[in-house]
């Protein structure tokens, strides 16, 4: 195997050929579908007229070229593993091919194959290619008209992108169906499904009057759990329209549930395709959590109708330009829709988690990389979620009208274009009259900023002396780095009246809660008639991507906790605190000193526990301890036993110390009212399973009865979730066994029950999961060439941290195993599952050694792109 090589944006050119028309046949059969394409094609009027055509097609085989309908001699073209190349072309032709291609075979889930009987195509970013030969590049975009040819019985229902414009009998028990969709498009927003599918129906009138069809496709048996994924699509469509101004553009819009998908969703023209655990919902199968991340997927597809679709990518390497904006556009319809507080809390702990890691480690890389070798590997939480971070900063510099003018002249502009960062950025400081050079950075720059702050009051001159310091650290391949523009939001609280002080800087009056600017290495802002001492409200609601240092004392954070008038802020004082008390416990457990509470954690819980509540969910959120993962993130070396011993003492020092008050907030919150999504509803659950798991810690003996009586209750899955995941992470192996066995038993048909099932019992910390996780993987209901099953079993051991970390390395071990074998079958997952092993050096020695020798082993394998990329990363 040659060794694969690197893309870069650098090397970019426009396309020499572009298609404008793109007819397609399918004759659909597991073992030998045949494929027909006749491509209208057109030379670039600036390209070289002697310019070859190429067009990419991989595990292929072909039966036939014609260009213009004549075969074209085997002399004239070149045929390679990555594709074609045909050295003279006329301005203007016809290029017609036939290939066959095995479906059944296809374990990569990539170009087109079969899932559960059905088949299904994913052609972002370069699957199409393994459909057709094709010049796969979003840059080229045609329209398309589509046949789709399958066995009547086997496969009653075929469709595609657009509208349905022709169908019939064919012989041999055959059927077809012809669809046409009149927008241009890039080949990776193609889609065809064919399969024995039952659909729900409903309809949506646009602003304009326009009647449009929307159907959710479902194996029968689902029928009953689409109406969440429904409902929410209703509210996406009229929030992007009430929002953005953006409606929509076919007659139909259609939802696809398959079970074996690499990612969540795919936003293909008029036909999204969902992995089932993304649209699938019903309160006895389905936790809050499951409702509001199905609500936010089917909104995220639908909004890359405009973001995404009617405008694309020029190339991959713009790819944060349609998901960073639609992240964004997502999280605001799910703030709007639910409680905006929990949602920016839940998005800001897992994205400081999680991205945070992304940057720590070798696979560090800017929201605009510069080159990659597999761009699978790039569908990342920098290009994602930091995306949506710099989108958002971008709508707070500039105003949100601003925004908004930017966002119309944005789709106005280059409606039905392939553009770039640069386009989008430069309508926004086109409408808002700002300059976002300074800004731009944020594209270009890996890694997360770092900003040292600390204050001072001046009590003779009234004067707040604020000085940000900021600092980004050395990324692989950028070791220089250059100041950032940071909005910070803030306020300044006095610390005796407890108000929000009236903010004078520079002899302008910026109310109570305003944004800085900082463009320097190091800025002091002063604000003067400042007339009592304040406690600083630094980075409110997480004004920037960044991490904020400031040296907070016990006190700051509790006065905080209560006082600040950004709810966002007073989790992060809860968070803050917390931290505090966790690192004198990591550092006591390294040292071999006892263990004691600091009882300014109790006080302050004690507190939240007592006040008059206003919103459940954020209380809820604000007594949640940071995950293990998210304290790792803050350590300069990991300990991973430290960190869980630090954590459980915290866990249980506090369901000591408030028994009688989790024990009244869990009775206060329990409810016979029938399960409903709702913002109120979610939120009240949310808290009483917050303080179910205080009084689980100490395993209280009520707290178990309760726990036992809500799992055997069952009144909804988030309930039962909750109880069994406490019953079988306690150390009452006699109470889990029989949960266990009951809910397996009860769940067994039911496959996005049992990954659950997987998850809750691989995540314990208990000795015995490795042993748990290899004897699952022989379950029927386990399967390696399925994502969900991988993701449930082996994502979530990989995600226990004590077991993983195992100090005889067995854990590594095994997801090394898996990583090979996956290798073979699905390179995308083998190198998702992978990722936790690239961060070995964030570990211990011992730890290191272990990891790296893992890597090593992986590494003596044929790789596929994917992970060899990772691989390379990781051991450089
Ligand atoms: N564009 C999809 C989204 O953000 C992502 C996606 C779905 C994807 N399936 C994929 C990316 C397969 C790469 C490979 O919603
Ligand atoms: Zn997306």
């Amino acid at each position: 195997m040659s060794k694969p090589q690197p893309v870069h944006l650098s090397d970019y050119q426009p396309p020499a050929y572009r298609v404008t028309h793109t007819e397609l046949t399918f004759d659909l059969d597991p073992a030998s579908t045949r494929v027909e394409a006749r491509l209208t094609i057109e030379r670039h009027p600036e390209a070289a007229p002697n310019a070859p055509l190429f067009l990419n097609g991989e595990q292929l085989t072909l039966e036939s070229l014609l260009l213009d309908d004549e075969p074209l001699a085997e002399s004239a073209y070149q045929h390679d593993d990555k594709g074609l190349t045909v050295a003279n072309v006329p301005a203007a032709f016809t290029l017609a091919t036939r290939v066959r291609l095995a479906p059944e075979e296809n374990t990569a889930l990539e170009g087109l194959y079969q899932s559960s009987g059905m088949f299904c195509t994913q052609c972002e970013a370069e699957g199409f290619r393994r459909i057709t030969f094709y010049p796969d590049r979003p840059d080229v975009m045609a329209v398309f008209r589509v046949t789709v040819i399958g066995d009547a019985t086997r496969e009653p229902v075929l469709l595609a992108n657009g509208n349905p414009v022709e169908r019939g009998e064919l012989e041999g028990g055959r059927h077809f169906v012809t669809w046409e969709d009149p927008h241009p498009k890039p080949a990776y927003l193609f889609a065809l499904v064919a399969g024995d599918l039952a659909c729900v129906e409903d309809h949506f009138t646009t602003m304009n009057g326009r009647e449009v069809t929307l159907q959710i496709w479902v194996e029968e048996e689902n029928l009953g759990k689409t109406d969440h994924a429904m409902a929410s699509l209703k509210r996406a469509m009229r929030w992007d329209e009430d929002s953005y101004g953006r409606e929509y553009d076919l007659d139909r819009f259609m939802i696809v549930a398959v079970n074996d998908f690499n990612m969540g969703a795919m936003e293909n023209k008029g036909l999204n395709i969902f992995n089932s655990a993304a649209v699938l919902t019903h309160p006895d199968t389905a936790t809050d959590a499951a409702f509001q991340q199905v609500e936010g997927i089917v909104a995220h597809e639908y909004f890359h109708n405009w973001s995404g679709n009617r405008v694309t990518c020029r190339d991959w390497f713009q790819l944060s330009l349609k998901e960073g904006f639609t992240v964004f556009r997502d999280q605001s319809f799910s703030a709007d829709t639910n409680s905006a507080p929990v949602k920016r809390i839940q998005d800001v702990a897992f994205f400081r988690t999680a991205q945070f890691a992304e940057d720590a480690g070798p696979t560090a890389h800017s929201i605009r990389p510069e080159h990659y070798i597999e761009i699978t590997n790039f569908y990342t939480l920098t290009i994602y979620e930091k995306g949506a971070e710099v989108v958002r900063m971008l709508k707070n510099l500039v105003g949100w009208e601003a925004f908004r003018r930017g966002s119309d002249l944005y789709f106005e502009r280059f409606d039905g274009q392939a553009v770039t960062i640069e386009d989008f950025v430069g309508c926004m400081a086109e409408a808002s009259q700002q300059d976002l050079t300074q800004f731009m950075r944020w594209y270009h720059q890996a890694g997360t900023p770092e900003i040292d702050a600390h204050g001072e009051y001046d009590y003779v001159n009234a004067e707040y002396r604020l000085t940000l310091r900021q600092r980004t650290p050395m990324t692989p391949g950028q070791t220089h780095k250059q100041p950032l523009h940071i909005p910070v939001r803030m306020g300044l609280v006095g610390t005796k009246s407890g108000h929000d002080l009236t903010l004078t800087l520079d002899g302008e009056k910026r109310g109570k809660d305003t944004v800085i600017h900082l463009r320097e290495a190091e800025q002091t802002f002063v604000f003067t008639d400042v007339a009592e001492a304040p406690t600083p409200s630094l980075l409110r609601n997480f004004s920037a991507p960044v991490k904020l240092h400031f040296p907070y004392s016990r006190e700051d954070l509790a006065f905080l906790l209560t006082e600040d008038s950004d709810g966002f802020n007073r989790w992060e004082a809860s968070q803050r605190l917390a931290m505090l008390a966790l690192n004198d416990l990591i550092a006591a457990h390294r040292n071999g000193v006892e263990k004691v509470m600091d009882t300014r954690v109790i006080d302050a819980y004690r507190a939240l526990l007592t006040a008059p509540v206003n919103d459940k969910a954020v209380l809820a959120e604000m007594l949640k301890l940071p995950s293990e993962a998210c304290i790792a993130e803050s350590q300069p070396l990991v300990d991973v036993d430290a960190i869980h011993a630090a954590r459980e003492f915290v866990r249980q020092s506090l369901g000591f110390a408030l028994r009688d008050e989790f024990m009244a907030v869990y009775t206060a919150n329990v409810s016979s009212k029938a399960y409903a999504p709702t913002p109120e509803q979610i939120g009240q659950r949310s808290l009483k399973s917050v303080a179910l798991a205080y009084l689980m810690a100490v395993e209280d003996e009520e707290a178990i009865e309760r726990c036992q009586a809500q799992f055997d209750a069952g009144h909804n899955m988030t309930d039962v979730r909750q109880a069994l995941t406490l019953l079988v992470h306690s150390s009452r192996d006699e109470l889990a066994a029989p949960a266990l066995k009951a809910f397996g038993e009860k769940w067994a048909h039911d496959s996005l029950v049992m990954d659950q099932w997987f998850s809750i019992q691989v995540s314990r910390p208990q000795e015995d999961v490795l042993e748990r996780v290899k004897y699952l993987m022989q379950h029927p209901a386990f399967s390696l060439k399925n994502p969900n099953k991988v993701r449930a079993l082996l994502g979530a051991f990989a995600q226990n941290r004590v077991n993983f970390h195992r100090l005889d390395g067995a854990g590594y071990a095994l997801l090394a195993d898996a990583v090979i074998e996956l290798n073979r079958l699905n390179p995308e997952i083998a190198a998702r599952l992978m990722t936790p092993l690239t961060r070995w050096r964030r570990f211990d020695d011992a730890r290191q050694a272990l990891m790296q020798a893992e890597l090593e082993r992986i590494k003596q394998e044929p790789l596929s792109a994917n992970v060899y990329e990772l691989v390379e990363k990781a051991l450089a």
